[in-house]
């Protein structure tokens, strides 16, 4: 479904990511993980449009989108969250989902924030839809509540709704359960798995292994821009290479 062939991004002197391919299955959950630094975010910034690459290319089902704007690739089905949550605080729970309805995500979220109290007052179609989403989490009781007075667990499943609501067929999630305690982890775990996975191919970007392990299907590990391994879980946490530069020795026992 996706296929990255040769990507390259250089920050002044310092190769982000460096010459790296690889492919994505449809209806897969494609796990991204490597140290810090490795060049996950900027990997996803450029498939997203966020970045420019600065060579190689990105198609997704045969087509060509490589650095196409980020409110494009939303109309061809490519949606994402970010590792630092883009959730407009003025706006409440419902009315962000709303925003993924309307495929009004900019890539610059606070010009969405302030454009979207007059929109999303002529989409009250998309109301129960909206709804509907948030039944699916158990968020429905939120749904009033402006954005700001919420949780940071909250927020970061409300994030995952609201690239749902854009009918992605591709989403790509940075760091989804960083900062949440294990009860949250578990449950946007299975959100992940149950819900987004049922409908969508997924490229998770994370560093808990336990969840790892358990929802992908399929690994690349980087480390400095490149790729240094890739495999099912099961390969990836045997793979004294990837144990060198990222596990530790702990990940054979399951830590
Ligand atoms: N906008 C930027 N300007 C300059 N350097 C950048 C920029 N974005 C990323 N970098 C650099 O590129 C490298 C890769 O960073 P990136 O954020 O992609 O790593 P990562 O794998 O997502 O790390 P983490 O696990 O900590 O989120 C780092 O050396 C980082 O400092
Ligand atoms: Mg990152």
């Amino acid at each position: 479904m996706l296929q990255i062939s040769n990507l390259t991004k250089k920050f002044g002197g310092v190769k982000a990511v460096d010459d790296l391919s690889f492919s994505v299955k449809k209806g897969t959950i494609h796990s991204i993980i490597g140290p810090n630094g490795a060049g996950k975010t900027t990997l996803v910034n450029m498939i997203t449009g966020v970045y420019k690459v600065d060579s190689g290319t990105v198609f997704l089902d045969g087509g060509d989108i490589t650095n196409l704007a980020t409110n494009k690739l939303v109309h061809r089905g490519v949606c994402r969250t970010f590792q630092h949550l883009e959730i407009c605080g003025n706006l409440t729970v419902i009315e962000n989902v709303m925003l993924g309805f309307d495929k009004y995500m900019d890539k610059n979220i606070i010009r969405s924030c302030f454009r979207a109290k007059s929109i999303l007052e002529d989409e009250k179609r998309y109301f129960d839809r909206g709804m509907h989403l948030l039944e699916l989490i158990g968020l429905e009781n939120f749904a009033h509540n402006e954005a700001k007075n919420l949780s940071y667990g909250i927020l970061k499943k409300l994030e995952i709704i609201r690239a749902l609501a854009t009918t992605p067929e591709l989403i790509l999630l940075d760091e989804p359960v960083a900062g949440l305690n294990p009860k949250e982890t578990h449950e946007v775990s299975e959100l992940i798995k149950t819900v987004v996975a049922d409908e969508v191919t997924i490229i998770l970007v994370e560093h808990d292994m336990k969840m790892i392990m358990k929802i992908s299907d399929y690994i690349t590990v980087m480390n400095f821009g490149k790729k240094l391994a890739q495999g099912t879980p099961t390969q990836i946490v045997n793979n004294e290479e990837v144990i060198k530069a990222y596990l530790g020795s702990g990940a054979l026992h399951g830590k």
